[in-house]
């Protein structure tokens, strides 16, 4: 009987766990973390996650539990129709995320591909960062795969079978860790490799700057899938007995951990071949060959780990679809079939633009971004954390008694972690994020 109880419990903390372990925490974590100086900025990044992130992970499945709908649903039913526009910028980010998300996606595929054929199995690390960037820079190839990743997020969407892939991942989420934590061990101990580690742990605050502190800041929010309505949609579906405060703590835990995995695992090899840290989006899709080509079996390991990390990438495109699906629904009431197709067609069309900015494109300039970083750096950094103010003064200030009466259900909390937590998203969340946002333009 328990174990029934806890094994549905675990199974949501699994299933939105599954939203935020993605591409986030093993592709963009280490070479965001490589490219701002290593320590110093993981402190930074870490204390974001476990205050604001933490705080707003709360609100955001408290908000859902209460209103039972997604984003804009809720936001109406506990404020009122005017908070209807919170929806198009959720929308509108979720569709940017994705045109870049999927792209990266698509070189998960053609990873899986590329290392069961043994066309990355060599020792060699600037044949590997050559061969990667000869890839990415194909006018067409990264386009296909692209379109590849969209439709099989689109082919679960409109199959309904979210449920199936959220079951699968419960069963492939903790194999990822196994294969990460193998993975670890065998970078690190490649000679040269334990100094991947000591740039990760440690902290050097002479190299963190303000726009350090803006990526630390759009990292967490990026990884952990706040900001956008994802996690009050998956709040929907907690049941009244699930004590909220709780279930946040264990997946931001997951989260995190899933992030510190993905920095120990591609970071040493990075140190013991000589790669150069800051090279940016490429990082894991590089330094990850050089490994297995340094381990027994690894095509095996190899492959498995890409197919890994697709459904990883899968559970949380999943996720950030469905906010556009809903809200045609909800809003427009579309059919499911046409709210699931529009999105994603804007979604592939984006993605070209993101894709040919590492090729054709690589010049295209803007802010002194690329089209593909541009994308990041506009939805990470700028519409996730805004996400983030509006929701948290909209808990705090509008929804408070209603957030407070989910919070303690299940398990009373104290009245002094009560009140933490009101004024975090009430204050600390908006200020903090405002100042960092302002400082950084
Ligand atoms: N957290 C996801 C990842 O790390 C990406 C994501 C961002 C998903 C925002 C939903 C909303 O891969």
């Amino acid at each position: 009987m328990q174990r029934a109880t806890w094994g549905s419990k675990l199974g949501f903390i699994l299933a939105s766990a599954g939203s935020a372990v993605g591409l986030g925490c093993i592709w963009k974590f280490p070479y965001v973390t490589a490219s701002n100086g290593g320590g110093a900025f993981l402190l930074v990044f870490l204390a974001f996650a476990f205050t604001l992130g933490l705080a707003l992970m709360k609100l955001e499945l408290a908000l859902g539990r209460a209103g039972r709908a997604g984003i804009v649903g809720t936001f109406k039913q506990l404020g009122g129709k005017h908070w209807r526009w919170v929806g198009i910028p959720t929308v509108l980010g979720c569709l940017i995320i994705m045109m870049f998300y999927g792209v990266v996606g698509g070189w998960t595929i053609a990873h899986i591909k590329m290392t069961l054929f043994g066309e990355l199995s060599t020792t060699n690390t600037a044949k590997l960062s050559s061969a990667f960037s000869e890839f990415i820079k194909q006018p067409v190839t990264p386009i296909i795969y692209h379109g590849l990743f969209l439709a099989l997020t689109l082919g679960v969407v409109i199959g309904g079978v979210q449920q199936g892939i959220e079951r699968l991942s419960k069963l492939l989420m903790p194999l990822l860790f196994i294969l990460m934590l193998l993975l670890i061990v065998r970078g690190v101990t490649l000679p040269g490799g334990w100094k991947g580690v000591e740039f990760m742990f440690n902290p050097d605050f002479s190299k963190l700057t303000i726009d350090g502190v803006i990526n630390a800041m759009g990292l967490a929010f990026f990884s952990l899938s706040l900001g956008m309505g994802v996690m009050i949609t998956y709040g929907s579906y907690i049941d009244e007995h699930t004590h909220i405060p709780g279930t946040a703590m264990w997946i931001v835990g997951l989260a995190v951990m899933a992030c510190l995995l993905g920095g120990l695992m591609v970071l040493p090899p990075v140190f013991a071949f000589d790669m150069n840290p800051g090279q940016g989006p490429g990082l894991t899709f590089i330094s990850m060959p050089a490994v297995f080509a340094h381990m027994p079996g690894g095509v095996l390991f190899g492959t498995a780990f890409f197919t890994l990390l697709l459904v990883a990438a899968l559970t949380s495109s999943v996720s950030l679809l469905e906010v556009a699906v809903s809200y045609f629904v909800d809003e427009l009431k579309w059919s499911r079939r046409m709210a699931s197709i529009v999105p994603s067609v804007l979604m592939l069309i984006g993605g070209i633009p993101a894709s040919l900015s590492f090729g054709p494109w690589s010049d295209v300039k803007l802010f002194n971004m690329t089209i593909f970083d541009l994308m990041d750096y506009l939805t990470s950094n700028i519409m996730l954390p805004l996400g983030g103010v509006v929701t948290a003064l909209f808990g705090g200030w509008v929804a408070w008694k209603t957030v407070e009466k989910q919070l303690a259900h299940g398990n009373q909390l104290p009245a002094f972690a009560m009140q933490t937590i009101r004024f975090t998203v009430s204050w600390v969340a908006p200020v903090v994020i405002s100042v960092v946002l302002l400082k950084g333009l």
